[in-house]
């Protein structure tokens, strides 16, 4: 989604905006640009990647105050005059802005009534001629004026040729201020100012901050509010894709790394989260979750989790399904699992949830990100800056968490909790054996990449991990890719089945296996090929499926781990095949912020 970079200190801009824009295209974007203030206002963009727009930008533009762009369009097509920044009449002011404004019909037809000329079909363009028509010698109160006649959700970053200041402000939409010496930078995500600086403020809803090279004032309401800055513990390398050909390969492969760092960070936590007492209310206690994609996924596995282990009626939605669905009060607990913490559709889901006096616990892997900020719990997972738009390890650092919630306090015996506990511990090294492999799954990959729909299908825990592996499929290799339940393909979508649509089996030896046997040969009957993933030594389904993937044995209720794994290497490896651009996928973001 939309990305805001901005530079104030003793630096030419140019460059630093570039490689700030650089780090934030992994959130997807259409259009960019860039505008540097220093004796005059030298404003360029263009529907381009950050490489093309830095190739086509002319050799002299100085300026040591500027601010960038990464757009993902939302009113208006991409194309160089929707990009952002966006200006006023005068030709001092720029703007960029994530969010959307509803109200900005209203707004510009009332500004073109007093005057003022728009270039653009943006909703943003009415900021910059709001802030000019506030502008009486301070910016910041512009701003704070032109703001309040906007209704919707903003992220800003504002700047006016002969003002040595920025401003920064935001609603509903993410924004940080990183904290340098004698120079301060604004952005959308940590791994932007990664390159420059550690230190960082995260601004809150209705703060507005103006920020020199040698501080930051940050105001609520016209009233100083003091914001200290969080030293942030990521590294650029980290950020980074150290010597994987994607960040997706990078990431799946640090899955072990992020297994093991979770189980400990949640062993030497002060509080366990079976202190907080969240399954423990028996028959009474009911547990709604929430979440989109992925994690709407993760939420799934954890139905099947926390209803096994408690026997308690849980309920995993879509979150930007839920605004459709009845009173929620009744609800003993929320659980809304969101890797960014941004999702607008999530947010908007927690903030209904608390207003309905509902607890909200929010699962998250970014610290001081807007879903911790209305949430009365956090469990934050230990996956690091995930980079590539699908989500992989923050999946699987998702599980976790929820295992982590569910075990200690599970309504199982003793034994059976312990030897679980044990097998969390051995899943990193059982993980890794998988990557080890990963030249065979390449090959299957290779096989899979030849055909246009592929299905998934799988029963109970691994029913998710179905709906998981088709989403990663379709998502980076453009191969139209359908999850299933593997007893619901008879009804209907066995028209569908045929040699030009292979499907992949999940099949893992508990209360599913037999049927998924069954579902097999239903699906060899149908004429399509089979390729299953089976526990080792397991050589029944060979004899009924047309190829197996090996997977380490693991306690069923861990399966999601191994199988999602493997699903993720088919993914990579199929649009790595077919040439696609896995890292960035056409028309996807990774924060999506709005509804
Ligand atoms: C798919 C993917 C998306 C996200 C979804 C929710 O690979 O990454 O489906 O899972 O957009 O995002 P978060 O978890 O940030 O709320």
């Amino acid at each position: 989604m939309c990305g805001i970079v901005g530079y104030i200190g003793e630096r030419q801009a140019r460059p630093i905006l570039l490689n700030c824009l650089a780090r934030l295209e992994y959130r997807g974007y259409d259009s960019c640009g860039i505008a540097v203030a220093g004796g005059g206002l030298q404003v360029h963009k263009d529907a381009v990647r950050v490489q093309a727009l830095r190739e086509q930008l002319p050799r002299r533009i100085e300026g040591k105050l500027g601010i960038g762009h990464t757009r993902w369009a939302t009113h208006g097509a991409p194309s160089r005059a929707n990009a952002h920044p966006h200006g006023d009449c005068t030709g001092r002011i720029a703007v960029v802005h994530n969010g959307v404004i509803h109200n900005f019909q209203q707004l510009r037809q009332q500004l073109v009534k007093e005057g003022h000329k728009f270039s653009s079909e943006t909703d943003t363009e009415v900021i910059p001629h709001l802030i000019e028509k506030y502008f009486d010698g301070d910016l910041g109160e512009a701003v704070a004026k032109a703001l309040n006649d906007i209704e919707g959700s903003y992220a800003v970053a504002v700047l006016m040729d002969g003002v040595p200041e920025l401003i920064a402000a935001r609603k509903e939409s993410p924004l940080i201020i990183g904290v340098g010496d004698g120079e301060n930078f604004i952005a959308s995500d940590v791994p932007a100012v990664l390159d420059y600086t550690s230190r960082v403020i995260y601004l809150e809803d209705d703060d507005i901050a103006v920020i020199t090279g040698e501080g930051v004032q940050v105001k609520r309401n016209g009233e100083a509010v003091a914001r200290k800055p969080h030293q942030v513990t990521w590294s650029v390398e980290d950020a980074q894709k150290g010597g994987y050909e994607h960040f997706m390969l990078k990431e799946i492969h640090e899955q072990p790394r992020v297994i093991r760092d979770t189980i400990r960070a949640y062993l030497t936590a002060d509080e366990t989260m079976s202190d907080w007492g969240v399954f423990q209310k028996g028959d009474s206690g009911d547990v709604l979750m929430l979440a989109c994609g992925t994690s709407y996924h993760a939420a799934l596995v954890g139905k099947y989790i926390l209803e096994g282990l408690f026997k308690i009626p849980v309920r995993a939605e879509l979150a930007s399904e839920f605004g459709y669905l009845g009173q929620s009060s009744a609800r003993s607990q929320a659980i809304v699992i969101t890797q960014s913490g941004e999702t607008a559709d999530a947010l908007k889901a927690i903030k209904r949830l608390r207003s309905e006096g509902c607890p909200v616990i929010v699962i998250t892997n970014v610290v001081g990100s807007s879903a911790t900020r209305v949430a009365d719990r956090v469990v934050y997972t230990m996956a690091g800056p995930e980079i590539s738009v699908a989500a992989t390890k923050s999946y699987t650092a998702q599980l976790m968490a929820l295992y982590w919630m569910a075990l200690p306090s599970a309504k199982i015996d003793l034994r059976r909790r312990d030897g679980l506990v044990m097998e969390l511990r051995q899943l990193p090294g059982k993980v890794q054996r998988i990557l080890d492999d990963e030249e065979k799954i390449a090959q299957h990959a290779a096989q899979i990449a030849k055909y246009n729909s592929v299905f998934f299908i799988g029963r109970g825990l691994n029913y998710p991990v179905a709906l998981e592996g088709a989403l990663k499929l379709k998502e980076i290799s453009y191969i139209h890719a359908e999850g299933y339940a593997a007893g619901e393909l008879k009804h209907g979508p066995f028209a569908l089945l045929s040699g030009e649509a292979p499907v992949v089996a999940l099949v893992t030896p508990d209360a599913t296996y037999d049927a998924m046997l069954t579902n097999i040969k239903e699906v060899k009957a149908r004429g399509s090929p089979v390729i299953a993933l089976v526990e080792e030594g397991d050589d029944v389904v060979a004899e009924v499926a047309d190829s197996v993937i090996s997977v380490p044995k693991v306690d069923p209720l861990f399966s999601p781990v191994v199988n999602t794994v493997v699903l993720q290497l088919l993914a990579y490896y199929a649009a790595r095949e077919r040439g696609c651009p896995i890292d960035f996928p056409r028309n996807l973001a990774k924060s999506v912020t709005v509804e």
